[in-house]
């Protein structure tokens, strides 16, 4: 196992009415921005809860922060956040909000001359406002997580950020609040909480035991509970599970001490700047090809995988190892979710290149768990994808 420190200091409030709490969280003098997305908090009760739960507080509201959070978008929040002296940002919503709320975050306190910089330069962010969710859709684990990631939609670009100023004071993760998302959502939150954990462990082995059993139980739960909270996402045995899994999946855990991947975030990534197609899906376009191009390099994990979370016995390693890739696709199918990129867009051709291009301009020259995965590799393996 490689050497690690691992510190994460958000509180997690989880559970039936846990949204009743969020007045005890808050610091009492706080000049609260509560930042939610295009309104489905408003027709799903929890916009209401909130609202009751902090009367006693002096609250602006910022609504409209759109799904892929948008650069322009933000800095409207961040004039208010000077304007107003704003002292706590409180976000309701999935990751897009919460993503957006922890860009104020850095934004607010940030000296620089453009805030931009802050994603474009990558700078970390060491200290930031202080911030807590309520999560309304579990996806991501930006709830429970330092990163964020930005989309300025003039340039098509769409950037990561982070640093260890940016974890929630808390988060609230109310499994009732599934009940209302729509089903394409929900394949989405399942898609991406199991590619954050292939990201994590499918790379190679460091005999680090407990992270490898960490890794795969996360990927059984989330395989179990599929079917039961598609089919009936007010289930709440199968909400609870599915929430705490996605929280799981990339809170920084089962990423200790062992090295990580990333890569199909990264192309992936590229995909909804240009396209615009929902992110959990672009992550299934990829990872088919990208397994199957590195197999040399990942087939001892891939092979553990395939015994291990989807019990293939027969066969030589590289024979297992190819079923995982298989039956990792066909996961993705079972949530309705297809796997090319011409069943999202017309206009496919070329895109190879554009993002290899991309990736060499930005110095990006050998990404993945061995940082050798270059950029001509990358125009292969999302011309594989289309
Ligand atoms: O905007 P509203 O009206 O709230 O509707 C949202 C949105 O349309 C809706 N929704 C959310 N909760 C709901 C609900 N509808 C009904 N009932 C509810 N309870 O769902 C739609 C999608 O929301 P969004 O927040 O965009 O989804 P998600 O949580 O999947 O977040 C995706 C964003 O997170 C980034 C992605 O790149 C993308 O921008 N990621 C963030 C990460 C992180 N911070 O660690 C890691 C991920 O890999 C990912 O990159
Ligand atoms: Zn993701």
């Amino acid at each position: 196992m490689n050497n690690f420190q691992f510190k994460n200091p958000t509180k997690i409030l989880f559970g039936k009415g846990q949204i009743e709490n969020l007045a005890t969280e808050i610091p009492e003098n706080a000049k609260v921005l509560m930042l939610f997305g295009g309104g489905s908090i408003k027709t799903n009760g929890v916009y209401e809860q909130v609202s009751k739960a902090l009367s006693k507080f002096d609250i602006i509201e910022f609504g409209g922060i759109p799904a892929n959070p948008e650069y322009e978008v933000l800095m409207e929040a961040l004039d208010i956040i000077k304007a107003e002296n704003i002292t706590f940002l409180l976000a309701v919503g999935g990751g897009s909000v919460i993503d957006g709320t922890k860009f104020l975050s850095s934004a607010a306190l940030y000296e620089g001359e453009e805030p931009w910089d802050i994603l474009s330069k990558n700078k970390r962010t060491l200290e930031g406002m202080p911030f807590g969710t309520v999560l309304t859709l579990p996806a991501t684990g930006s709830e429970m997580n330092s990163g964020a990631v930005i989309t300025r939609a003039e340039t098509k670009e769409k950037f990561a950020m982070g640093g260890p100023g940016l974890f929630p004071v808390f988060s609230i993760l109310d499994p009732q609040v599934v009940a209302s998302i729509p089903e394409r959502q929900i394949a989405n939150g399942l898609a991406d909480a199991f590619t954050h954990v292939l990201e994590q462990y499918m790379t190679y082995s460091v005999d680090a035991k407990l992270q490898d059993r960490l890794a795969e139980s996360i990927l059984q739960t989330l395989i179990e509970v599929a079917p039961a909270i598609l089919k009936d996402p007010s289930d709440y045995k199968a909400a609870s599970n599915f929430m705490w899994s996605c929280t799981m999946a990339l809170n920084g855990l089962i990423q200790q001490g062992v090295p990580s991947d990333w890569a199909i975030h990264m192309m992936g990534h590229e995909l909804t700047a240009l396209y615009g197609i929902d992110h959990a899906r672009t992550l299934a376009i990829i990872a088919e090809s990208h397994y199957t191009f590195n197999l040399d390099s990942k087939k001892d994990k891939l092979a553990q995988y395939a015994e291990r979370v989807w019990n293939i016995t027969e066969g030589k390693k590289e024979e297992k190892a190819l079923a995982g890739i298989k039956l990792t696709t066909a996961f993705f199918h079972s949530l309705g979710i297809k796997t090319t990129l011409s069943e999202y867009t017309k206009d496919y051709k070329g895109t190879a290149q554009i993002i290899s291009k991309r990736f060499e301009e930005r110095g990006w020259k050998g990404i993945g768990e061995h940082g050798k995965v270059t950029p001509s590799d990358v125009e292969k393996i999302v011309e594989m994808s289309y």
